[in-house]
């Protein structure tokens, strides 16, 4: 893993930061999926550590070919490629196929484009089962929620779209949740 994770860091990609990846190993241990979808493939560095810290089976999407291939090759390498399917395309359409299929999971990692997670949480929850986890990296934003001055035209509507699923997460009756403020912080919701 450790080559996996200089690779992504060399070529730019971005991956699950440290402290949070030994979170979530440690949640998937406790948590003992049978079902996880992950949102953002990357190059499987993410999905082989949910693998190999469960048995479960593993639906992850990534829209960009060369890394969905890469991150192919690299299930193979590290010989999880029996419990994974990778879909190639665009989160939002592939997670609406997954729901008219019926599919449902037990555990959900999401790390994709931050305006968007109000967008998906929604969708997300549908294809959630009853006691069953979400993992929302990246919700703080690199500080910039703490930080208006340093908010800009750019990034406002991430930071207001950002702001927008934490507000969703909080008033949310059907889950509990905690936000957690190391690396980047994420967010981790249980369904009742
Ligand atoms: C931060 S990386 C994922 C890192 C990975 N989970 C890990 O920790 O090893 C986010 C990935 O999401 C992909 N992505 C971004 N927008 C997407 C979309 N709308 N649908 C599917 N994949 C998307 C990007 O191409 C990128 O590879």
């Amino acid at each position: 893993m450790q080559k996996l994770k200089q690779y992504a860091q060399q070529n730019m990609i971005p991956i699950v930061r440290d402290k949070t990846a030994g979170i979530l190993v440690e949640l998937c241990k406790s948590a003992k999926p049978t079902r996880i979808l992950e949102i953002g493939t990357a190059i499987g560095y993410s999905g082989i550590m949910m693998l190999k810290a469960t048995d479960a089976k593993l639906v992850t999407i990534e829209k960009n070919e060369q890394r969905a291939e890469e991150a192919r090759l690299n299930f193979k390498k590290y010989g999880v490629e029996n419990r994974v399917e990778l879909k190639v395309g665009d989160a939002l359409d592939e997670i609406v196929l997954l729901e008219r299929s019926g599919q449902k999971f037990d555990f959900i990692f999401f790390f994709f484009p931050k305006g968007q997670y109000f967008r998906y949480y929604p969708l997300l929850k549908n294809l959630l089962t009853g006691g069953g986890t979400i993992f929302a990296d990246n919700v703080d934003l690199l500080g910039l929620l703490d930080s208006p001055q340093r908010v800009t035209h750019k990034n406002r509507a991430m930071v207001n779209n950002m702001k927008k699923f934490i507000q969703m997460v909080k008033d949310d009756s059907d889950i509990t949740y905690e936000f957690y403020h190391i690396d980047d912080g994420f967010c981790v919701c249980k369904k009742k």
